[in-house]
């Protein structure tokens, strides 16, 4: 039996939509070439770069008020940009400290013990500690007694993605995947979810983790959260343990996030579809199934050989139940969460909510796929900030749209025009005689609809980030795509050997250095009038990473990228409250080939106005940097590490680390061989962790 757990590496995009990057080609050969790519910068172009515009915008105030953002330019970066590296340690800028704050297994709600070191700790256990793999992270601010927000008192919300399992379990004695019991399983899902823990800064500037506080919860994939929204009842959320469709247990597989301007927490759902799996050999997975990706093996987790719920055989509906954004309200530790159906299921990568101009909420949000969409949801209510209770299930009723991006040259400024299609039944073909029977059905089978209304198919949309600065100007990372053309030959899943489709996608031109595009770009768009609610768009793009190290020119990127500032494969991206756009990593760090000389995973930052990219920090061995939040003054920056040593084994992409061919025998001799990281000589295991940074002088972070 194989012992390896694979990614999510497959297509599951079978539709022939033009996709973006055709789009992007055709942009490349328009507009985009390398030399004019500043030209189409310098259209955004406002007088004066630095010291200029600080208006100290964020999306909402502190009594939650949208603010509303005048044109202006980028707030400044002036700190020394750092190397990249490849050493088993965070590296900030000369001036700069980072600390580690909470680490996978330390104590989240009271009762927990401390982390062993061993990884031995139970299930139960583990759900009193902190979860593993650290993705999104959103500050919460605590308010002062005369309601303002403060900058020193917070709760923190962190989403903990999946596990490794050649780290989560005992070395020496178990051969996890063959072993796998019961408790096994629990202990997995127990790690899964959502930390809420409240921190606080001491005089002396340091932070840390409130313990015994009324605030501190884990989420995990057992806690009950409420099937809210349009499918709320549809039989394809029945199961035999909820007839009714109303309420699942658990959230899994937490990527990106957002937050509401009421106060809570948007957490999304992305690889779902690995977790589930069947033994059985009469399972043969359904368009519909096949769509989400859901196949016999899973991801090689096999929690179905242990928990039912799993068995995608047994129970066909429980799949539908996950692939959704969750509502969490981190000020109500009681609170049941709801999945908010009316946001559409698909691989949900994060939830960037900001306010139209007539204050409905518009939920940006991405499907991290290759070849899968770029979304929004607009609500059908406002949101009155002088009523916080306005936004209770706000998020409930709306249009979901899906965008399609087109080659046009819009008013002579070398951009691109987009329309956002809405996703409603008895629209754009969305009808029964195409197989759609409603409402719910479109929500609960996003993709297939998209698929039929013409959207653009996109380089795995990841993070997207709306300018505070300037209404109407959003930012997606597109990671990076290896599977286009329809020359891609068929492969076999490792696990259970069925058969990954090629992409569906015809080539457009191979000699096009974005026909694969192994460094990822980042895109953006301005919805017309500045309103977020606009069903049309113009767009460019921000940046085509690359690696100007290399002979070939064609690989170099946009000229926004240089040997100082190159990165691959852009993911978390988000503005900071003055406006400098923060771009983290989650790339190849294999430092040879086409990521030569690009080390470690690592955290950027962006003047949108100049296109500027200055390198803020590098992470440990074998990160991805992903999330980042910071304290409405500024002046402190959370930033999560997610798996430091993550050994990646795919039989399609081995490493060339290759020192341990096999996880099990990795465990059992040497579990801190590719990173000691946080702990240093006294690690057990290398464990993801939330970090902060600071300035040693207070200041503003990034300036
Ligand atoms: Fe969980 Fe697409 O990153
Ligand atoms: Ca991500
Ligand atoms: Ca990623």
């Amino acid at each position: 039996m194989s012992t390896t757990i694979i990614d999510d590496d497959g297509v599951s995009n079978p539709s022939k939509n033009n996709s973006l990057t055709d789009l992007v080609e055709q942009q490349v050969a328009l507009n985009l070439s390398r030399r004019s790519f500043l030209k189409s910068g310098a259209a955004f172009g406002v007088a004066g770069i630095f010291g200029m515009g600080l208006s100290g915008c964020i999306a909402f105030d502190d009594n939650g008020n949208p603010v509303v953002a005048e044109e202006s330019s980028s707030p400044p970066i002036s700190f020394q940009a750092v190397s990249t590296s490849t050493s088993d340690s965070v590296v900030v800028p000369e001036g700069y400290v980072a600390e580690v704050l909470y680490r996978w297994g330390d104590v989240c709600v009271a009762g927990a013990p401390a982390f062993l070191g061993t990884a031995a700790e139970s299930w139960q256990e583990q759900e009193l500690q902190a979860g593993d793999n650290h993705d999104a992270i959103f500050f919460f601010p605590l308010k002062d007694a005369q309601g303002n927000s403060r900058s020193d008192a917070g709760l923190l919300c962190i989403n903990h993605e999946y596990i490794n399992p050649e780290y989560f379990f005992p070395a020496g004695s178990i051969n996890w995947y063959d072993n796998l019991d019961a408790d096994m399983v629990k202990k997995m899902i127990a790690a899964h979810g959502v930390s809420v823990i409240e921190v606080s800064k001491s005089d002396s500037g340091e932070w840390s983790v409130v313990n015994n506080s009324q605030y501190n919860r884990r989420i995990t994939g057992y806690t009950p959260i409420e099937i809210s929204g349009p499918a709320k009842g549809d039989d394809l959320l029945k199961t035999a343990d909820d007839p009714l469709g109303v309420e699942v247990l658990g959230t899994l597989n937490n990527c990106g996030a957002g937050m509401t301007p009421w106060g809570t927490y948007i957490t999304c759902e992305e690889n779902f579809n690995g977790y589930f799996g069947s033994e059985n050999p009469l399972f043969v997975p359904t368009d519909h199934e096949n769509r989400y990706g859901l196949r016999a093996g899973g991801f090689g987790y096999r929690w179905h050989t242990q928990d039912p719920r799993f068995d995608i055989f047994v129970n066909r509906n429980e799949p539908n139940r996950f692939g959704w954004v969750v509502e969490i309200d981190p000020f109500s530790p009681t609170s049941m969460p709801k999945k908010r159906t009316a946001l559409g299921r698909f691989k949900h990568e994060n939830a960037e909510m900001v306010l139209s101009t007539n204050n409905k909420a518009v939920v940006y949000m991405g499907c991290d796929e290759r070849n899968e969409y770029l979304y929004k949801f607009v609500s059908d209510g406002v949101y009155d900030a002088n009523t916080p209770s306005s936004g209770n299930d706000l998020l409930d009723s709306g249009i979901l749209y899906v965008a399609r991006l087109d080659a046009g040259v819009a008013e002579g400024d070398n951009k691109g025009v987009g329309t956002w299609i809405p996703l409603l039944f008895n629209e754009n073909g969305l009808t029964v005689a195409n197989g759609f029977t409603s409402q719910a059905d479109i929500l609960i089978r996003t993709r297939a609809a998209a698929d039929r209304v013409g959207a653009t198919m996109m380089d795995r949309p990841e993070w997207i980030a709306a300018n505070p600065n300037k209404k109407g100007e959003v930012y997606l990372s597109c990671t990076n795509n290896n599977r286009r053309g329809s020359e891609t030959p068929a492969t076999s899943n490792a696990i259970d050997g069925t058969t990954i489709a090629g992409s569906a996608r015809p080539a457009i031109d191979d000699a096009n250095p974005r026909a694969v595009n192994n460094w990822g770009h980042i895109i953006r768009w301005n919805e017309d009038g500045g309103d977020a609610a606009a069903t049309t768009f113009t767009w460019d793009i921000f940046v085509i990473a690359g690696n100007p190290n290399l002979a070939d020119e064609a690989k170099h990127g946009s000229d926004n990228i240089t040997v100082e500032n190159m990165f691959n494969s852009p993911d978390g991206l988000q503005f900071d409250p003055e406006g400098r756009l923060w771009i983290q990593s989650d790339g190849d760090f294999s430092n040879v080939g086409d990521y030569e000389g690009q080390g470690n995973n690592q955290m950027l930052v962006a003047d949108v106005t100049t296109g500027e990219i200055r390198r803020f920090m590098v992470g440990p061995s074998g990160c991805e940097v992903t999330g980042v939040t910071w304290t409405p003054d500024g002046t402190t920056c959370f930033v999560d590490i997610q798996h430091p040593g993550e050994v990646k084994s795919h039989p399609n992409k081995p490493l060339d680390i290759g020192i341990y061919p096999d996880m099990d025998a990795f465990v059992k001799n040497n579990p801190t061989a590719f990173s000691k990281w946080p702990d240093g000589n006294t690690a057990g295991r290398p464990r993801s962790a939330t970090i902060v940074i600071r300035r040693m002088d207070g200041g503003v972070v990034g300036t």
